[in-house]
């Protein structure tokens, strides 16, 4: 879905920085040989993701929902040179897709894969981080706000992604949709809580920008 008229969509990215040649070959990869490539993050989004960590130069940042890892190497462009990022996804199948790509890309040794269930992985992790980008299953949003918030650094940015749900977030919602149920929560609790900052950004599927005073 595009939120602005699709060719001046076409403008924006035709005049954004170019997509580095290896995330090319990532997409292409994925679309090739795994199932829902829609999911990552892709040419703009990843420009935008790089943009912000080059501004904010995180020591440590966490990723849920690695999939093939485009964001990961897109929030790594702004590491500091001793920084680490920590990414964690439940598909087993990705991991050595993942990490010939992280390989690849000169932040490999910066890159730590970890298989599992975000919920149960977040509280074993023993670092605070200055940057965190929720994009695994809408469902588990709430929970995972709730699970970072203390291991967010002062200063440090949320960003979470899909915040706009495909449009579905100004429809009415169907009692089954739980995933619009709770991408609704999720907006709510961050625009209410006294901790954060939000800004919420129009950008390809919604993205908030959350930052911890
Ligand atoms: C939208 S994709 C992530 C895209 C990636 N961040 C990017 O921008 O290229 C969502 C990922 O979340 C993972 N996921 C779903 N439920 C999860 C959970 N409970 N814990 C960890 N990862 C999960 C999926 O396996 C999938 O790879």
């Amino acid at each position: 879905m595009y939120f602005l008229p699709e060719k001046l969509d076409e403008y924006v990215v035709a005049h954004s920085q170019e997509e580095p040649e290896l995330l090319q070959q990532l997409t292409r990869e994925t679309y090739q040989k795994i199932l829902q490539p829609i999911m990552l993050s892709g040419p703009y989004q990843g420009r935008v993701l790089s943009m912000i960590s080059k501004l904010i130069r995180p020591k440590t940042i966490l990723e849920l929902g690695t999939f093939t890892g485009y964001a990961t190497l897109c929030l790594a462009e702004g590491l500091q040179s001793e920084g680490e990022i920590h990414t964690i996804d439940v598909n087993e199948e990705l991991i050595d897709f993942q990490r010939k790509y992280f390989d690849q890309s000169g932040f490999g040794s910066q890159i730590h894969q970890h298989l599992g269930s975000a919920i149960d992985i977040i509280p074993t992790l023993n670092n605070t981080f200055d940057l965190v980008f929720i994009d695994a299953d809408k469902p588990n949003y709430v929970n995972y706000f709730h699970l970072i918030i203390d291991k967010l650094n002062p200063g440090g940015i949320i960003l979470s992604d899909n915040v706009l749900w495909h449009g579905k977030v100004i429809e009415p919602v169907d009692k089954k949709d739980i995933s619009t149920q709770a991408v609704l929560e999720f907006n709510t609790l961050l625009k209410n809580d006294k901790r954060i900052e939000t800004v919420v950004l129009p950008i390809r599927d919604g993205l908030t920008i959350s930052r911890k005073k």
